[in-house]
């Protein structure tokens, strides 16, 4: 799981929309999951002013949405359909034949969720857009949804309902039911991309990554997705402790790691080649932002707690000259965890990635703490 920290609504929207253009890039005719809700508008955004402005085609894309409520119709304001065509859908090029979300006026819900399952089981996504809620919930899989769940008819908490009353009125106002992508399909997708924001998602986003394992937090059924970018704002983030895991890997890369981590530097097996000045100047959708790799125990327990621990740093030789990153520069700070299937007993380790700030940079700097 590789995290992604942004700063404001725009830059998850920039950055969210970056994962997008990598997919449609190498496939145009990509499957596209789509989620409603407020926090994936800044991407929608992105996306149809990218539209307009670069032409980015969606003309060979197929769009399948994850949810509807049941008894609200298509054209009705508060359905998630018309969310999509109001959204996205009316400003970009997608053929409307192409999009799909389950229908929730269906005569018979059980059949059109039979039928929307083999529509999804037909149509992998390429890429999962998912937001999160506030009680962990992925799509409408409220928790306690069984891992193995596919499209099916999902009783709303009165939490969710409270959540999205907005545009009904009141929390009563709004439909008990939906018809909801289950958590295996939602896993079935090469790839995830997660995004939260603001304080109310802190402590659900937290749970996901650190809660209990089991099915009290839907989201955390993600841990087990080989491909899952999560981008959130710094108020998503508050609980995940990246403060502390990005002053450890700073600390690591000061001259003298404090006792008893102990540092080795090893040459770098070939010289490698100073980062082209085009690459620099990339412009963000083009760029992976990435500069500076450290791994930490996935508790953030900072390394002197843990006496066996090395540090091991390879340095490539040429200089990192730091230059302060320009005012529009955008700076994510970015963490991997990386599952780890053959040593069971350990903890899964993070990567937190920092990107190069400024044209300058000449070199760049690997850090590992390992031994978690
Ligand atoms: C919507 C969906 C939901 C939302 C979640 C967060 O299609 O599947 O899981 O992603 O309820 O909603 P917002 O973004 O409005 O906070």
């Amino acid at each position: 799981m590789r995290f992604a920290i942004v700063k404001s609504a725009a830059e998850l929207g920039e950055r969210a929309f970056y994962e997008i253009k990598c997919v449609l890039k190498a496939k145009p005719d990509a499957v596209i999951g789509f989620a409603t809700g407020r926090t994936p508008l800044p991407l929608y955004e992105k996306m149809a002013a990218d539209h307009a402005k670069n032409g980015t085609s969606y003309k060979r894309v197929t769009a399948i949405n994850l949810d509807e409520y049941v008894g609200v119709e298509a054209k009705d304001k508060n359905s998630f359909a018309r969310f999509m065509k109001d959204n996205l859908f009316s400003k970009i090029d997608i053929d409307p034949a192409n999009t799909n979300i389950p229908n929730g006026m269906a005569e018979d819900l059980e059949a059109e969720c039979v039928r929307y399952a083999k529509f999804v089981a037909e149509h992998p996504a390429d890429i999962q857009i998912l937001g999160i809620g506030a009680n962990g919930h992925i799509a409408f899989n409220e928790p306690y949804t069984k891992y193995d769940t596919t499209t099916h008819i999902a009783l709303l908490t009165a939490k969710t309902r409270s959540d999205n009353a907005e545009g009904f009125g009141s929390p009563a106002a709004v439909p008990s039911y939906a018809l909801t992508m289950g958590i295996k399909e939602i896993l079935s997708a090469k790839k995830i991309l997660m995004l939260a924001s603001g304080e109310g998602k802190a402590e659900a986003i937290y749970n996901m990554l650190q809660g209990r394992d089991d099915t009290s937090c839907p989201a955390a059924a993600l841990r087990s997705h080989p491909d899952v970018t999560v981008v959130l704002d710094e108020a998503a983030a508050k609980y995940l402790a990246f403060d502390e895991w990005a002053k450890i890997a700073r600390t690591a890369e000061s001259a003298a790691p404090a006792a008893p981590v102990t540092a080795e530097k090893e040459p770098p097996a070939a010289p490698v080649a100073p980062a082209k000045e085009e690459e620099a100047a990339a412009p963000a959708e083009e760029t992976a932002p990435v500069a500076e790799v450290a791994e930490v125990a996935e508790d953030g327990a900072p390394a002197e707690d843990k006496p066996e621990e090395t540090v091991e740093e390879t340095v490539e030789e040429a200089p990192v000259e730091e230059t302060a990153p320009a005012e529009d520069e955008k700076v994510y700070l970015e963490a991997e965890i990386i599952e780890d299937d053959e040593a069971e007993e350990e903890s899964a380790p993070i990567v937190i990635e920092e990107p190069t700030r400024g044209k300058k940079k000449k070199g760049r700097k690997n850090k590992t703490l390992s031994g978690v």
